[in-house]
Formats: structure tokens, C-alpha cells, sequence
């Protein structure tokens, strides 16, 4: 066991996020830049000695080096045993249900999400506790007041590594560390909630699917249970091999960054259902042929439907979602007579009402769904729900949509992002749409259907937890369009160059004649009074987003 002086501190310049620690790789690579981390996480963990804890990752470059190290302070810090997945790979969902079955005291992710990966890309590194989710606010600010005071860290001595590609159990000093097999707790697990026969039935009839990885963690997944658990045809699983740079791609699973795959939806000959995770697998893309799911949508057709699907047949307790999703969730719970809570942006404000059992199904308009059955986000789980409800009812995803927006009505949607604006200017735009706030309500727009769009209410978003009564200010600008259109305005909390100001355009359509339209010309009154509110070109120096999905 060697203490070290500690020569360089996480977090400069940045405030702890639930996403944890999130740099470039050269940074993590600064002698004791990573060990300061893990070390700040050990000390404000107090009955840690004898634990167990998970570790894994999404691979990407440098994930192999951080398990070492991690693992031979795990066990110079009195960590009972370490639970890894085989390859150091572990993806994000997976994760949060290897801690949840077994008992373990919490875990440690190795991601950068849907940042890209390799020697130039991101690296990170996030703790999760005994429920499987998200560490807490007051853990990840422990954490981060560790971090600028400690001087010394506990290492075990220059052992070899240990041998993570090989399943089964050894030790690390006094520590065990066992290799598990990063697939199989989470393929039981969705084995218990998806009807798995059906779902066979239907590639056996020749349906098709493509499920592109995207160079990520999704791939192992997916393969054992697409191609080897419900017999898809073998190159169901698309960029499949986890890689380091991730193949040099974003991975990302939106229209802008899952090009090949949206391109390979389209046509005649395109599979029958398409579909994307990012890095770390919990987020998730949905597409049929020829058609986009929109994620707002996509939780709204989940909710709507969950009853067909084995794990979800006694109903839904309630549904939550963040804030700038739209409100098609909203719609039906109300049909389904449950509720329907709104969040701040962040998964972890879906962690409180899951545990209560007030919400089952949870999402996020970032591609983000998921469920009681972990305490993250999931990517392949949603896609399992998605080819189950297809299974299940004979439907396309296409047809499944259209029949929910024929019965609930369609809420266009888009979020429109402005990215690398200079961090004062990006605040100075959010200040002055604050200051603006108490005179918007009654403004009216031209639309170009004739009718008048009028904000019947504006606000910056506050939200209390209905569990703990904890409240969350400044969420958000909203302006609530008479009718229920909305636009919401709100700052990236996790960008890594200059401020991102996300713009969120939202209208609603009961008339099915009208549900045809091109998304982005469906929502332009919308565009233009966001532009007319907020001074965006003037405040940033730019003519348009940079990305629209
Ligand atoms: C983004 C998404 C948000 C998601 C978060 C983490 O955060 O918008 O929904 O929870 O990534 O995946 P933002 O950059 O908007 O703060
Ligand atoms: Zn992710």
C-alpha cells in the first residue's frame, strides 16, 4: 500500500453534475487525476469496509487502465468484494440491475455517455448506490468537496493486473474480485419483463430488424439477446464490436448523428424496425420504415400500450417525465386515469418517484426511457418493449404511432440546439427572457394557418419532489401557448464547450387530417415567436441551430 501526494484536482472550474466527472482523456490520464476521484468516493463512504461493489464501462479508451487502478484501490481502501464485468465492459443499465439483484452496495460506471471516445475523446466516471441509480446530490457534492481537500490516496502495491477477460472469481489482496458476464443478470431481467416467445415468433415469420450499436456497449447486449436469445438472423446487430474510438462515430442515437441507420430504414427493402443506443446503452433511437420516432412520442405509445407486455400487465402506477418532453405522456395518463408528474431535466429526479412506486414508466425527450425495472435509463429495454408491442399487436411501429396519434392526438415536436455560444452571452439571453417573464402573458403571433398563437402563461420552471419535498428553481423558461403548444428555453447542463441553449418546440394537433405534416413546418409559428421572444441571433451572433432533432 503506497500514499501518494496528490498533484492535480478533479472538477476545476466545474460544479459536480449527477453525470459525474466528465473530461477529456488526456486530462484522466494527469498522474492521480482518476485516483483522486476514486479515493474522494471511498472516504465519504463510511461503512464501505467488507462491501461489494459493480464496476464496468462502455469500453471506450482508457476503461481497461481505470479498472485497474480502481480495483487495487478498491482494495487498499478495505472493499470487500468487486463484482466486473468480463472485458471491464458493463453498460449503464446494466450496471444499476447487477446492483439491484445482487444487493451490492452501490457501483462505478465508466462512460462518458454519448460523448465520443478514443485518446482524443471524453472519458468519465460516475457512482451509483444500493438502488441502482444515480448517486444523490448530497453524495456527489461530498464527493466533490473530497476531492479539493484530500492530499493522499490508498493504492494496493504493484501487483499484476488482474485478468479481467476471463470469468470467475480471484482475489485482489484481502479483496475478492469476480468476472461476471456483463450480459446475463440483464437478459434475465428482461426475460422476466418482455413476452420473449412471441417476440421469437415474430423474426421466425420473417420480420427484420436492424439494431445499429454504434461501435458501443450496446452490441454485446443485443447480439445474445436479438440474434442469440429471440433468433434474428445473424447481422440483425450492426456495428456489434464495442470499440475504443467507437469507430471514430458520435454515438449518439438521434437523426443527426445515426444517419447510416436512418438511411438504411428507408425504402422498399428497408428491415422492419430500426433501432439505436448510444455509448453507454441507455439511451435509445426508434424507427420503422421510413418513419422517426420522436422520444416523446415513443414513451407516450409505451405507456399507452404497456399492458400487452408481460412485466407491465397489471397497469402503470403513474408516468414522469422531464419537463421539455411533451406533453403526449400527459395525454394519456389522463386517458389511463394516472398520474402524470413533471420533472426537471436529469434522470435523477425519476429516482424518488420510482422508489415510491408512484411512477412506472419514466422518460426523457433526449432519447431517454426507462422503467421501475432499474434506476437508469435503458436503451435495449425500450427496444425490447418497441419489438414486443410489434410482436404482440401485428402492427408496424409506423401503424402503432398513427393509431395512438388517431386516438390521443399528434404532438409535433423538435429541439433545436445552439451549440458553442460564448458562455456570458448564453447567460445574458437567459436573463433577459427572466426579466421578460411578467409581461409575455397575452403576447400574440401570426401563424400561418390564419389562427393567432397567444401565450396564455409564462414561467421559469420550479419543481418540488412530491417524495422528499425538495425543490428544484430556475428548470427552464416556458412559454404556455393558449391551445397547448409550448416553447421552452433552457441551457445544456452537460455541454463541455461554451453554453448550449435549447430551444423546445411543442404543438399539439387533435385533427388527424393534419397529422401529415413536416414536423419542422408544422412548428415554424412556434420558431418564429421563439425568435421573436428571445432575441436568439441577436444575443448569440448566430443565423441557426446547429442541431435540430
Ligand atoms: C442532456 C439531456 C437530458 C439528459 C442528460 C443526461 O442534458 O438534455 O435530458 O438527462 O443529457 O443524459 P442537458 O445537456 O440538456 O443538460
Ligand atoms: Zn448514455
Amino acid at each position: 500500500m503506497k500514499i501518494l501526494d496528490i498533484a492535480t484536482r478533479p472538477f476545476a472550474g466545474q460544479r459536480p453534475g449527477t453525470s459525474g466527472l466528465r473530461k477529456k482523456v488526456d486530462v484522466f490520464q494527469q498522474p492521480h487525476y482518476l485516483e483522486n476521484f476514486v479515493q474522494s468516493l471511498f472516504d465519504i463512504l463510511p461503512d464501505r469496509a467488507g462491501q461489494t461493489l459493480v464496476l464496468g464501462g462502455d469500453g471506450r479508451f482508457h476503461n481497461r487502465v481505470a479498472i485497474q487502478t480502481i480495483l487495487r484501490m478498491a482494495a487498499a481502501n478495505g472493499i470487500g468484494k468487486v463484482l466486473v464485468g468480463r472485458g471491464g465492459l458493463l453498460s449503464t443499465p446494466a450496471v444499476s440491475a447487477v446492483i439491484r439483484k445482487r444487493g451490492a452496495y452501490g457501483g462505478i460506471i465508466l462512460s462518458a455517455s454519448h460523448n465520443p471516445g478514443g485518446p482524443d475523446g471524453d472519458f468519465g466516471i460516475k457512482y451509483n448506490i444500493g438502488n441502482g441509480g444515480p448517486a444523490p446530490e448530497k453524495v456527489t457534492e461530498a464527493i466533490y468537496a473530497r476531492t479539493q481537500a484530500i492530499d493522499s490516496y490508498r493504492i494496493a502495491g504493484d501487483t499484476p493486473d488482474i485478468d479481467i477477460d476471463r470469468l470467475g472469481a480471484g482475489s485482489l489482496g484481502d479483496m475478492q474480485v469476480e468476472v461476471i458476464d456483463p450480459v446475463a443478470d440483464y437478459a434475465e431481467l428482461m426475460q422476466q419483463l418482455f413476452d420473449f416467445e412471441t417476440m421469437r415468433a415474430w423474426f421466425a415469420a420473417g420480420h427484420r430488424m436492424r439494431y445499429d450499436a454504434m461501435c458501443a456497449v450496446g452490441g454485446p447486449y443485443a447480439r445474445a439477446i436479438f440474434e442469440g436469445m429471440l433468433g434474428a438472423p445473424a447481422g440483425t446487430v450492426v456495428n456489434g464490436e464495442p470499440r475504443e474510438d467507437f469507430g471514430g462515430h458520435h454515438p449518439d442515437p438521434n437523426p443527426a448523428h445515426a444517419t447510416e441507420l436512418i438511411a438504411a430504414m428507408s425504402g422498399p427493402a428497408a428491415p422492419d424496425f430500426g433501432a439505436a443506443s448510444d455509448g453507454d446503452a441507455d439511451r435509445n433511437m426508434i424507427l420503422g420504415r421510413d418513419f422517426v420516432v420522436t422520444p416523446s412520442d415513443s414513451l407516450a405509445v409505451l405507456a399507452a400500450n404497456a399492458t400487452l407486455v408481460p412485466g407491465y400487465k397489471a397497469g402503470l402506477a403513474g408516468i414522469a417525465r422531464s419537463m421539455p418532453t411533451s406533453c403526449a405522456a400527459d395525454a394519456v395518463a389522463k386517458a389511463l386515469g394516472i398520474a402524470c408528474f413533471e420533472t426537471p431535466t436529469g434522470w435523477k429526479f425519476f429516482g424518488n418517484l420510482l422508489d415510491a412506486g408512484r411512477a412506472t414508466l419514466c422518460g426523457e425527450e433526449s432519447y431517454g426511457t426507462g422503467s421501475s425495472h432499474v434506476r437508469e435509463k435503458d436503451g435495449l429495454w425500450a427496444i425490447l418493449f418497441w419489438l414486443n408491442l410489434q410482436a404482440a399487436t401485428g402492427l408496424s411501429v409506423e401503424a402503432l404511432v398513427r393509431r395512438h396519434w388517431a386516438g390521443f392526438g399528434r404532438h409535433y415536436y423538435s429541439r433545436h440546439d445552439w451549440e458553442g455560444i460564448a458562455t456570458e452571452r448564453a447567460d445574458a439571453l437567459m436573463a433577459a427572457l427572466r426579466d421578460k417573464l411578467p409581461g409575455l402573458s397575452g403576447r400574440e403571433f401570426p401563424s400561418p394557418d390564419g389562427a393567432t398563437l397567444r401565450i396564455g402563461s409564462a414561467d421559469d420552471f420550479a419543481y418540488t419532489d412530491p417524495v422528499d419535498g425538495s425543490v428544484s428553481t430556475r428548470q427552464g423558461v416556458r412559454l404556455l401557448f393558449e391551445g397547448g403548444s409550448r416553447v421552452v428555453f433552457r441551457l445544456s447542463g452537460t455541454g463541455t464547450e461554451g453554453a448550449t441553449l435549447r430551444v423546445y418546440l411543442e404543438r399539439f394537433e387533435a385533427d388527424a387530417s393534419r397529422h401529415d405534416q413536416p414536423t419542422q413546418q408544422a412548428l415554424a409559428a412556434l420558431i418564429a415567436a421563439a425568435e421573436a421572444v428571445a432575441g436568439i441571433r441577436a444575443h448569440t451572433g448566430k443565423q441557426a441551430p446547429t442541431v435540430i432533432t
